[in-house]
């Protein structure tokens, strides 16, 4: 296949699996792109791994493009292509996902009451950090509670649609420590990377826009301590800070993606020999997506060509839920 052939399969299916349904306006620029041949090239004089959709979806946002037609984004894109190349080739996708916090409550309240102690939270990929307050937000399930945080939450709660038996709390958990790892940690407080942030929130979910705003607005509040460097290298000494009386969790969410085969499977042996072994009790949560999953040696996934676009939470290496993929629903297994 040519690389443009390449990239356009990549948007149609970018378009049809991840975009239906949830963003009509990226649905039909993504299908509109896998046909546009001037568009490809463009994409085609960039690294691989920097022809992703939202990559370059976010950075013409980023740069202002107007939420409308095609032909709008199409000749935006093409005017600005040195600018858009340049975002392209300077930022990454590092959506920060607040709602993710919904999908992972449960188990994170589980573990707290299972060991009678708060906990340390560990965030492998944490973007800037904002996953890493479960215990400040508030959240809606349908069906199930209402929870939130003794005081409230400034930040609006985060609705997410259940089946099955999902093992609620009564009660938010209490978190004592929080910490990430992230190859390049974006920082609440500087401008720039909110508005990235905010590029990559997709057009239709002004929701989520609200969200991450008051979200990072928790953060820089209290910023946690947020490491620089690649996960695989930084977990072991990160680990080594968590304070000894708090039940320890090592979480991830949409990140394995970004690692190569080895990388993920060296992380998989690392978390599969913390869980099991280690001097201390690690809890190992990850939310990902079937996809990545399905590279990894000997990942629980049942069928690998499973993709819908849906994620799996898998709790010490066992799939435990079904997702979506930004926390809007929970489908306990
Ligand atoms: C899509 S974002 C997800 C952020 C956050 N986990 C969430 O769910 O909102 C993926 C993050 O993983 C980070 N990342 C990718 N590869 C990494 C690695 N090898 N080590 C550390 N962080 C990595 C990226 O920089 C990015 O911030």
């Amino acid at each position: 296949m040519t690389t443009a052939a390449v990239t356009a399969e990549r948007y149609r299916r970018f378009a049809e699996v991840e975009a239906r349904g949830y963003s009509p306006r990226y649905e039909a620029w993504c299908l509109a792109i896998s046909t546009d041949g001037e568009i490809l090239e463009f994409l085609g004089t960039l690294p691989a791994p920097r022809r992703q959709p939202n990559l370059f979806l976010g950075a013409a946002r980023f740069l202002g493009v107007q939420i409308g037609d095609y032909e709008g984004f199409r000749s935006f894109v093409l005017d600005r292509s040195y600018d858009v190349r340049q975002v392209m080739l300077q930022r990454s996708t590092q959506t920060n996902e607040a709602g993710r916090c919904a999908v992972l409550l449960p188990s994170l309240a589980s573990i707290s009451a299972e060991e009678g102690r708060s906990l340390a939270l560990i965030e492998v990929g944490a973007s800037a950090g904002a996953c890493l307050y479960p215990d400040r937000y508030a959240y809606v399930y349908s069906p199930g509670p209402a929870l939130q945080p003794p005081g409230g939450s400034a930040v609006p709660a985060i609705e997410c649609s259940v089946s099955g038996d999902v093992p609620f709390p009564a009660t938010l958990p209490r978190v004592l420590w929080r910490a990430g790892i992230d190859l390049n940690p974006l920082d609440a407080g500087n401008d720039d990377d909110a508005r990235w942030l905010e590029a990559l929130v997709w057009p239709e979910h002004s929701a989520r826009v609200e969200r991450l705003r008051a979200a990072l607005d928790v953060v820089r509040a209290d910023p946690p301590l947020l490491v620089r460097g690649d996960l695989n290298e930084q977990l072991l000494p990160l680990l080594a800070q968590a304070p000894p009386d708090a039940a320890v969790v090592v979480f991830h969410s949409a990140v394995l993606a970004y690692l190569d085969e080895p990388g993920r499977n060296r992380f998989r042996a690392t978390m599969l020999d913390l869980v099991r072994d280690s001097g201390r009790a690690v809890h190992w949560l990850s939310h990902e997506g079937h996809g990545t999953l399905a590279g990894v040696s000997g990942a629980l996934v049942k069928d690998p060509q499973e993709r819908d676009g849906r994620f799996l939470l898998q709790y010490n290496g066992q799939a435990i839920a079904r997702t979506g993929a930004h926390g809007q629903s929970i489908e306990w297994l």
